[in-house]
């Protein structure tokens, strides 16, 4: 009697220690409401690669105005975990519509929302990667991104969200950056997770570091499997009609679709746009100066407006990106920092934030129709695999007339 009364006390005590740590916590402050949530757990051993995608994820309900996302992994006692050890490749939170009834989100019956940039394949409203707990993503009031609008939301479905998170446990690695350059010789992979051939000059990028491969560890190496999560941090207010909606963008040096500019609607949605996510930096040779990998794309933005938040997403070895307008005007410019120590959000090596943009409302107009030139700067001092980059851009198509009103007129 006493023993199982002891056994039921103790697994109740265990029960109750795990769900607390993952309770999701909801604040609020002067109608800034702020959730801490987590994802489900994922399990990682020495050099083990996770890619999941977890739909209907906690997050916050309604017709709100979201202000900032922002996400790290954690473990089971809920510590943030160094880079070193888990490198996360990307985390992306995206938005779509699901049938009531249907707690299966079936792939066939869901309708997935994407961000207004043109790239197909990089439907997200949010995804960063190593530089996430140090990069500003908060969206300045009065405008919001505008989520949860019953009136868009078709009869019967309800709004629902999914993350993707991609995480490589590289301690015991016998090469650290090769396992987060995802190069193919270090996971052994020549067939891509569909069992297909790679091209033979695809030597390394996400084909090669898919769910469940495994990169190459030091021999003896002790692995211990671990639980982690993405802990994800979400503000929000309620939606009134005084916020101002932003649109975001998603922009990637690596689309080529769009070159001569002007692709009207019609091609863009039958055309396979050329978003290719991740490209190559070689290795500069011995004799160049300067070994800056430096690539540029032309980029037509439809519909366009008033810049509000700009930030890059580059990989390590990333210097900068910039976004310049038609005439050679710069419209945003974002820079990597590096860690410098060994604590989680300060990783000696890696790209632990990005500086942002924040515009003065008005100030800084993308017109309809403008071919923009985006640029990313890599070092080319070593070659690296599987780099990428990306622009977020949030815009605003209106501006209040008020702050039409307020902008500085330069003398
Ligand atoms: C690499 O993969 C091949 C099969 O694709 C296998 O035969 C070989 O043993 C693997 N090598 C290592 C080191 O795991
Ligand atoms: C879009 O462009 C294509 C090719 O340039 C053209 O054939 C088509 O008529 C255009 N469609 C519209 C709606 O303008
Ligand atoms: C990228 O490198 C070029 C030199 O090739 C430089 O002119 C430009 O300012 C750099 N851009 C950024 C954003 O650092």
């Amino acid at each position: 009697m006493l023993c199982t009364c002891w056994l039921h006390l103790l697994s109740t005590l265990l029960l109750v220690s795990v769900a607390l740590a993952f309770e999701v916590l909801v604040s609020e402050e002067n109608g800034l409401k702020t959730g801490v949530y987590h994802s489900p757990k994922f399990v990682q051993g020495a050099g083990s690669v996770v890619d999941k995608v977890y739909f209907n994820i906690d997050f916050p309900r309604g017709h709100i105005a979201l202000k900032s996302l922002n996400a790290e992994v954690v473990n089971e006692q809920g510590i943030p975990i160094p880079l070193h050890e888990t490198y996360l490749h990307h985390w992306l939170i995206s938005r779509y519509y699901a049938p009531k009834e249907d707690n299966g989100d079936t792939e066939s019956k869901i309708i997935r929302l994407r961000n207004s940039g043109v790239c197909q394949n990089l439907g997200q409203y949010y995804g960063l990667g190593s530089e996430t707990r140090r990069t500003e993503t908060y969206v300045p009031d009065p405008f919001g991104i505008q989520v949860g609008n019953p009136a868009d939301i078709p009869e019967g479905y309800e709004e629902r969200w999914y993350v993707n998170v991609h995480a490589i446990d590289t301690r015991g690695a016998v090469d650290s950056l090769g396992c987060t350059e995802c190069r193919c010789d270090l996971y052994n992979i020549t067939r891509d997770a569909y069992d297909r051939p790679l091209r033979p000059d695809y030597i390394g990028g996400l084909l090669c570091c898919y769910d469940q491969t495994q990169c190459r560890i030091k021999e003896g190496f002790n692995s211990i499997k671990r639980n982690m999560y993405l802990r994800y941090t979400v503000k929000w207010t309620d939606w009134v009609d005084s916020i101002v909606p932003v649109k975001i963008y998603i922009l990637d040096v690596t689309d080529t679709g769009d070159r001569t500019g002007r692709m009207n609607d019609s091609v863009r949605l039958t055309a396979e746009h050329g978003c290719k996510v991740e490209y190559q930096v070689e290795a500069c040779g011995v004799s160049s100066n300067g070994c800056l990998d430096n690539k540029k794309t032309g980029i037509v933005m439809q519909k366009a407006g008033y810049v509000v938040y700009g930030v890059a997403h580059l990989h390590s070895g990333g210097l900068g990106s910039a976004l310049y307008g038609e005439d050679g005007r710069m419209i945003c410019s974002s820079i990597a920092a590096y860690g410098e120590g060994k604590e989680a959000g300060n990783e000696a090596g890696y790209i632990v934030g990005m500086s942002t943009c924040y515009p003065q409302p008005g100030s800084v107009k993308i017109s309809d129709g403008e071919a923009l030139v985006l640029e990313s700067n890599y070092s080319s001092s070593q070659r690296h695999t599987g780099v990428m980059g990306l622009f977020y851009l949030m815009i605003a198509e209106q501006l209040p007339n008020n702050m039409l009103l307020s902008v500085p007129v330069k003398v």
